[in-house]
């Protein structure tokens, strides 16, 4: 056997533990995206498929759907979530969804701050934590989104921005309700544009986050946090995104729409 074969043998088995090690939570925003029709084909493909019993396959549909997600995955492995929630209970609030009506579907996650909507719908991080509030009081675990646009990645200010958006969206939230918050660094410029950041960007953001917040959570709450990254996602990528460290896990908008990269994304971290 030469130097190179047993470097590649090393190299796989390295790889190998390193994902047997860690249970990733797959998460697939799908936006504004699919019809009734080509919803019911997607749950026909992964309500019973066996995503094995290491990683968290999380999919948000477009509300309409949640019926769909209710009726076909109940005995399915695949949870569920929402995009959004209005934060109030119930009211005057023309076109908005509480997270009475997501729970009362099944829901269990929710999509809050995304940067779609802090750019489109002027969300900014006061509105976003009452969000994240009124989903921990409520069962709900909030996926928190957190993300620099290019110029702040070029000017160098883009840590400052992502720990203020996480001190900012977490300021309702305490002590032990931290232990249900999950975190989604998903820088702007790597969304939708096929633009994914390195690995060794996603390591060392991720590792500047995870220090932010052991230092601002304390030890215990600060390593369980799970961090996730999002920013064109796919088959071709996520092993490596996957072996940067401080890297718990994917949320994926344009690779999570199909059932097949779902379930072969799930095949390469298992
Ligand atoms: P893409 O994976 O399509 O880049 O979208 C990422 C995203 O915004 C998920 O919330």
């Amino acid at each position: 056997m030469n130097k190179k074969n047993i470097e590649d043998i090393v190299r796989k088995e390295i790889i190998k533990s390193v994902i047997d090690s860690q249970e990733f939570i797959i998460a697939g925003n799908w936006k504004m995206n699919k019809t009734k029709h080509e919803v019911i084909s997607f749950l026909d493909q992964v309500a019973n498929h066996n995503f094995g019993n290491k990683n968290k396959i999380i999919i948000a549909p477009p509300n309409p759907y949640l019926y769909l997600f209710e009726d076909k995955l109940r005995y399915s492995q695949v949870l569920y979530g929402v995009q959004n929630l209005f934060p109030k209970e119930s009211g005057a609030f023309t076109g908005e969804l509480s997270y009475e009506m997501a729970r009362d579907f099944g829901a269990k996650y929710a999509i809050l701050g995304h940067s779609e909507r802090r750019m489109l719908f002027n969300e900014c991080n006061e509105f976003v934590s009452k969000k994240v509030r009124i989903c921990v009081q409520n069962n709900i675990q909030p996926i928190l989104c957190i993300g620099e646009n290019l110029d702040q990645r070029i000017g160098g200010e883009y840590k400052q921005h992502l720990s203020n958006q996480i001190k900012e969206g977490l300021v309702r939230i305490s002590g032990d309700e931290l232990k249900d918050v999950i975190i989604a660094y998903e820088p702007i410029w790597a969304i939708g544009t096929g633009e994914t950041a390195t690995p060794d960007q996603v390591e060392e953001t991720h590792m500047f986050l995870r220090k932010y917040l052991i230092d601002e959570y304390g030890k215990e709450l600060g390593e369980k946090i799970p961090l996730l990254y999002g920013g064109s996602v796919k088959t071709s990528n996520v092993l490596d995104l996957a072996l940067a460290q401080s890297v718990s896990g994917f949320l994926i908008g344009g690779a999570s729409l199909d059932a097949q990269s779902l379930i072969e994304i799930n095949n390469i971290l298992n």
